[in-house]
């Protein structure tokens, strides 16, 4: 590739608080986790929460620019109303270490994880939901600067589903549902994000950014799981258009107005007639079942332009399952020629954040391992894979 991205380009990775920290007892996702028969449990997950300034400190090292991480609201409000000094400390500490590190801090708001308080009040489609939400958002605001990318809710798209989770919340039932990042071997194929689910999810979004715009300095958006979605037959084309709408593009159309959107991709999906086909199993596919399929990124890219009306991208999220390093590398140097192809093609991308920076806890389970450092879960000791320094280097040289 001959591109060379823009000076500033952000080169780095990404996390989520329930993922990486352990222990958040608070959250929602800690009862679903208990009651899911099938599921290995968060536990102490990688214990992030200690550790954070190693897992900064590896990233750094080894060329990168930026670290996407979140602020669990479980812990920051842990019952509602009564704000933690000490957990809004922690989370000032940890922008403070990324800034000192040479890391952008890209701060995700909230990423699948709510407080257990709020699921059983209600949550998300109760009538408190936004303004709780927004008293968290403005409270964590006062101890935001220094922070110039701010995501306010993680893959809306694919939250709507979980969503489906907390109605067993306040029963002693497990959930009704699965993860949806784990591609089950049933040939299950998710639902529709409900219209009510949908809306809720947007005027929390829209809440919550002029909150942000009002009291930080920060570019603020949200994060969209992209689905590459394509018809198997032309003749599906209309129900295409219908499956994306409802997916992904009502979610991305209310990003117009954000200052940036971030990009999330992963594998590509077939429709047809009757809706999204069941990707079919095969040894090529990844560790969540999907298949293998790094040109999703630039298709991702390229529909988020088209949608958005031009929105300056930045990748918050690509990356692969697999337990082979080397196919780690192989993939995202596909995805990046991809990416640097757009960017020939005069579309704004303003960088790259490689999920995930560890192996971590992949909603209810622990086999697929996206990471660019693997944990030892007894010892929590970190080692590199060789994909770290491999994108370091790029970060360093700025190109492929
Ligand atoms: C995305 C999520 C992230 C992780 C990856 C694999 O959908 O945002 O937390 O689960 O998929």
């Amino acid at each position: 590739m001959t591109t060379e991205p823009t000076t500033g380009f952000l080169w780095g990775a990404s996390t989520a608080p329930h993922q990486v920290e352990g222990n958040n007892l608070n959250s929602d996702w800690w009862v679903y986790e208990q009651r899911m028969p099938h599921f290995g449990p968060s536990g102490d997950a990688v214990d992030s929460y200690h550790r954070y300034e190693e897992d900064m400190r590896l990233l750094a090292e080894a060329g990168l620019t930026a670290y996407r991480f979140g602020i669990e609201w479980a812990r920051v409000e842990p019952l509602p109303g009564a704000f933690s000094l000490a957990e809004i400390a922690h989370y000032r500490r940890m922008i403070d270490t990324a800034l000192s590190l040479g890391l952008a801090p890209v701060v995700t708001l909230h990423h699948f994880s709510s407080p257990r308080w709020f699921i059983e009040e209600g949550g998300w489609l109760g009538d408190t939901a936004i303004d709780r939400f927004t008293a968290y958002v403005e409270r964590v605001c006062d101890f935001l600067d220094g922070v110039e990318w701010v995501c306010t809710i993680n893959e809306p798209n694919m939250f709507a589903f979980m969503m489906l989770m907390a109605a067993s919340i306040n029963t002693d039932a497990a959930p009704p549902m699965d993860t949806p990042t784990v591609q089950p071997e049933n040939g299950f194929v998710l639902p529709l994000p409900t219209p009510e689910a949908t809306q809720r999810l947007i005027e929390a979004h829209h809440a919550a950014r002029a909150i942000v715009r009002e009291r930080t300095g920060a570019a603020v958006g949200w994060t969209v799981a992209n689905l590459a979605l394509y018809a198997t037959d032309p003749a599906f084309e209309s129900r295409l258009k219908e499956e994306r709408w409802t997916r992904e593009d009502v979610f991305l159309d209310a990003a117009r107005g954000d200052d940036f959107i971030g990009v999330q991709a992963y594998s590509t999906q077939g429709v047809d007639d009757g809706g999204l086909v069941p990707n079919p199993p095969s040894p090529d596919n990844t560790l969540v079942g999907t298949p293998y399929r790094p040109d999703a990124l630039g298709i991702a890219i390229r529909h988020t332009w088209d949608v958005t009306g031009g929105l300056p991208i930045l990748v918050t999220e690509n990356g692969i399952a697999t337990a082979d390093d080397a196919r780690r590398i192989a993939y995202t140097t596909e995805a990046l020629t991809h990416l640097l192809t757009a960017v020939d093609d005069g579309i704004d991308v303003r960088g790259y954040l490689h999920w995930s920076a560890l192996d971590n806890f992949e909603w209810g389970h622990w086999e697929p391992t996206f990471g660019l450092i693997a944990v030892d879960r007894t010892t929590f000791a970190r080692t590199p894979k060789p994909s770290l320094s491999w994108l370091g280097g790029i970060a360093r040289r700025g190109r492929l």
